[in-house]
């Protein structure tokens, strides 16, 4: 049904079927690129990283990383009145719980905790791009503990690199 109303608009659409894509996303996976511009396949986007949760300390607010090939399976995610939504294992064991984004603020890692939040800052602009009160600009991947490349809003130490953040379909590896 989903694919079938998908290659209808991209019959009309012609030469847009890239913006017109990711707009049918209701879940969608997170990855990191350099590149402004939505993509048709994800494995091509430059510098493209898979992104998964990430519990350093068994802390309660799990944070987002980058991921290499080799990881089993990557969270998907969903976007509500601004908020994050994802599920995952809690930090004692094999429960699974929907864990929701907390605001974004400038110098903070993106963060999710397993309790209801207040409406978020995030959109999608152009249904693929991440935005923080609607800037497209902004994303950091910077070093965390036990040298993990964590993405945070406005990082602002020495080794952070300025990243976008797209919503897609497909794994890029
Ligand atoms: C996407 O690109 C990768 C790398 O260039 C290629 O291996 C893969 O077949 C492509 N996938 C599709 C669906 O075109
Ligand atoms: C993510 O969503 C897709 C499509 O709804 C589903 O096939 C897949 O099993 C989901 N993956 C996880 C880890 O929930
Ligand atoms: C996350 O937010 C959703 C939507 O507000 C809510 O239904 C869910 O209960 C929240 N997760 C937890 C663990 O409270």
């Amino acid at each position: 049904m989903r694919f079938s109303s998908f290659v209808s608009m991209a019959v009309v659409a012609g030469a847009s079927i890239c913006a017109a894509l990711p707009t049918d996303l209701t879940t969608f996976l997170l990855v990191t690129t350099s590149q402004l511009d939505t993509g048709r396949n994800t494995s091509e986007l430059k510098a493209v990283y898979a992104t998964s949760l990430y519990d350093p300390f068994h802390q309660p607010a799990l944070l987002l990383r980058l991921i290499g090939p080799g990881y089993g399976s990557l969270p998907n995610f969903t976007l509500a009145s601004g908020t994050l939504s994802t599920t995952a294992q809690g930090p004692f064991g094999s429960t699974m719980y929907v864990y929701n984004s907390t605001v974004v603020t400038a110098g903070q890692e993106l963060q999710f905790l397993a309790s209801a939040q207040p409406a978020g800052n995030l959109a999608l602009d152009e249904g693929y791009l991440l935005t923080v009160d609607g800037e497209r600009e902004g994303w950091t991947i910077c070093e965390g503990a036990l040298e993990t490349d964590v993405l945070s809003w406005k990082g602002t130490a020495e080794d952070c690199v300025k990243t976008y953040l797209h919503a897609v379909r497909e794994a890029p590896y």
